[in-house]
């Protein structure tokens, strides 16, 4: 049998973060969904918030709508409460998630439950193949107890989504293949991941300070990876921590009006229609989650 050679992921490209104002006047910092990068197949959108100014997110994400894709949510820090179309209610608080498969159609609001304090946080959107866009919705919600985090000698692992060398966590989407991973990597170590070589894959660092394969890293970076088998992450004198987040790509045409994405611009009006005759909303689901 033939061996190939490992192919270690480089940082293919460094991408930096546009301040965008959301909801009703939230600041974000928007790096996937910008004019740099568009997309980057299966996420569409990758939002990092975070501030310990009230006025920076007081006034929320008021009632919206979203249909074609799942949105995930990971609060590092704060209170955030939310409220569906589903009948679903649900409290995000610091360290939990909720993963929410918005298919044929969801109207959902994302409101503080603070006055005051840190609120921080990631938003990343990750699109659906053509078949389930139009299935039915659900939202899963998991406090900060309910995923596993991996100790090992140089680093700790929050596993949020898939599966961390055996160590799986909570959430469950048949339509959608996403490894999403909150990694702490101790001062002056390394960090070393195998993948899958044609995932697509992403590193978002939130503090402290990186390299990956020589190239310096800085913070609030956002970093397209090369395609490879291994991920390998430098940490600096004070540490690191980033997210890592890989994905199979879907492969289909993107049509997206604001929060409806869909395969193609008649199916993209047909959302628009539905929302402005109060038919967004197809299907109700239950909640799942604890
Ligand atoms: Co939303």
């Amino acid at each position: 049998m033939k061996t190939r050679p490992k192919t270690i992921r480089t940082a293919e490209r460094i991408i930096q973060t546009v301040e965008v104002t959301e909801g009703a006047g939230v600041t974000v910092h928007r790096s996937i969904g910008t004019p740099a990068l568009r997309n980057l197949d299966p996420f569409l959108m990758l939002d990092h918030f975070g501030s310990d100014d009230p006025d920076a997110y007081i006034a929320g994400f008021p009632d919206h709508p979203h249909r074609g894709f799942n949105t995930f949510t990971y609060m590092l820090d704060g209170h955030m409460q939310h409220q569906d179309s589903m009948g679903n209610k649900g409290d995000l608080n610091s360290g939990g998630a909720q993963w929410m498969k918005a298919g044929s159609g969801v109207i959902h609001s994302e409101m503080p439950q603070q006055t005051e304090g840190v609120m921080a946080g990631f938003q990343l959107w990750i699109n659906l193949p053509a078949n389930a866009k139009m299935s039915e919705p659900n939202y899963q919600e998991y406090s900060s107890t309910s995923f596993p985090v991996v100790q090992e000698k140089d680093s700790q692992v929050k596993v949020l989504l898939g599966d961390y060398k055996g160590t799986k966590g909570p959430i469950e989407d048949p339509y959608t293949s996403v490894s999403y991973f909150d990694v702490a990597l101790n001062s002056d170590t390394d960090f070393a991941y195998a993948t899958e070589k044609d995932l697509t894959s992403f590193i978002y660092l939130f503090e402290g300070e990186a390299e990956i394969e020589g190239k310096t890293i800085p913070l609030h970076s956002f970093v397209v990876l090369s395609k490879g088998d291994q991920v390998k992450v430098t940490a600096g004198a004070n540490g690191a921590r980033f997210i890592l987040v890989a994905g199979q790509p879907i492969g289909e045409p993107i049509a997206q009006y604001g929060p409806f994405v869909m395969n193609t611009q008649e199916e993209i009006h047909q959302a628009m229609a539905d929302y402005r005759d109060g038919k967004l909303v197809q299907q109700k689901a239950a909640m799942i989650g604890s």
